[in-house]
């Protein structure tokens, strides 16, 4: 067929030279030294602004969530006070240091320790002691609940371990941040959260959603022909863009997928979106705002199937045809995980709508499963030392970006260094 296009009119190539990088090994130690992982642990995840969710997740006054930050050591209350402000916590007594709020998420004026009762305002305040008389001077204005420096972005709530963080939230996302403001996050009000415990390296599972190389071998029966064709059989990106330690890599699609014709159901969900490129959960012309976004498919190619997007370290964001999801990477120890990944769903307003979701979450569980199935495997293989450094392929670039930027945190003396 002499009208089929060539690889590089669609894709992008030497991505990794125009990020500024290195093309040669990269080091494996950082994937299992506990020294390393420490490092991290100082000063990247206890320097760094933290995702831990969306706005939406606090509907409305009052509304608060509970969360575990592994790598802090910390659990973290989050609250939408009576004045609509959000704010984390710890989520620990000034009494004694019992956890206040037990529950995962809820609603509640006010919080009461389980233990010997004391009660803090959803604004962190503490408001009663009981038999206050009994002790010698407690000063009740420096025993609410202690704040975590939290900030909003684009309805990301965003939190960091410093009382008084080196940099505000914007000039941490700096670029990436000016690039995607007033996007049009549809369908964030409900979500399908998987969660897991890994024994693998941060790393090794975020690595496994940073690179569209392994589809054709991971991926062959559930998005292989979705996401590779005979022009483009390994899956590489078509366009990648970079600020600062944040990055955006543009995958393929096969513009010419269609679902087999024995796959009824499957061709129900995919007449719903527009590109065909990959299932989703939204409904035609629902996502034109969304679509329109210009940090959505930037390259505006027809052969787009997501955008593979991270707010550095640990936040990856997708954003597909049929709208966006999200995963967090949090780091355990060396060598475990656990890992959040979430998905959006409008309410469906027929029955055929309600099939093609469920469609859509069978098939995304099925996606996810193979995704991870490897990384514990990996993991043992990488600490076995055989091999000192790993290889990496154009296509892999992100996970260079960001083998190269932890590093760059992990050394620098401080945030203004490390961003520079
Ligand atoms: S530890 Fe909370 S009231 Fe005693
Ligand atoms: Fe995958």
């Amino acid at each position: 067929m002499n009208d089929m296009p060539k690889i590089t009119d669609i894709c992008a190539s030497d991505i990794t030279r125009m990020a500024g990088l290195d093309t040669g090994p990269v080091p494996s130690y950082p994937y299992y030294s506990p020294e390393y992982f420490e490092l991290e642990r100082e000063n990247l995840f206890k320097r760094a602004w933290l995702t831990i969710g969306r706005v939406e997740q606090l509907p409305e006054p009052g509304s608060f969530v509970t969360k575990n930050i592994e790598i802090w050591n910390a659990p973290i209350v989050v609250t939408r006070d009576s004045k609509d402000h959000i704010q984390a916590f710890y989520n620990v007594c000034a009494h004694r240091g019992n956890q206040v709020v037990l529950e995962a998420k809820g609603k509640a004026a006010r919080f009461s320790c389980g233990y010997h009762g004391w009660t803090y305002r959803n604004d962190g305040g503490l408001l009663g002691i009981p038999d206050e008389a009994n002790f010698f001077s407690v000063n009740k204005k420096t025993c609410g609940l202690r704040p975590i420096a939290t900030a909003v972005w684009e309805g990301w709530i965003f939190i960091n371990h410093q009382p008084e963080p080196e940099v505000s939230l914007e000039t941490y996302l700096g670029g990436f941040g000016q690039a995607f403001t007033n996007m049009v996050w549809g369908n964030a009000t409900k979500s399908i959260l998987f969660e897991a415990h890994l024994n693998a390296n941060w790393k090794v599972i975020a690595d496994a959603f940073a690179e569209t190389y392994h589809i054709p071998c991971i991926h062959p029966a559930t998005i292989g022909s979705t996401f590779a064709n005979r022009v483009n059989p390994f899956s590489r990106p078509i366009s990648a863009e970079f600020w600062g330690p944040h990055r955006q890599v543009s995958t393929f699609g096969n513009p010419d997928y269609a679902p087999p014709t024995h796959a009824r159901v499957e061709q129900m969900a995919y007449a719903n979106i527009d590109t065909g490129n990959v299932l989703g959960a939204a409904q035609k012309g629902a996502m034109e705002a969304f679509l329109a976004h210009p940090a959505v498919n930037p390259s505006r190619s027809q052969h787009w199937a997501v955008d593979v997007t991270w707010a550095f370290p640990n936040f990856q964001i997708d954003l597909s045809p049929g709208g966006f999801w999200s995963h967090r990477f949090w780091p355990v120890s060396p060598n475990s995980t656990r890992w959040e990944a979430e998905f959006h769903i409008p309410d469906a307003t027929t029955a055929r709508e309600r099939l093609q979701q469920e469609l859509y979450v069978a098939r995304i569980a099925e996606i996810l499963l193979e995704d991870v199935t490897n990384t514990e495997r990996t993991q043992r293989g990488i600490e076995s030392g055989a091999f000192p450094f790993m290889q990496l392929q154009d296509g892999e670039v992100m996970i260079r970006h960001s083998l190269h930027h932890v590093d760059k945190w992990v050394k620098a003396r401080t945030v203004a260094e490390a961003l520079a």
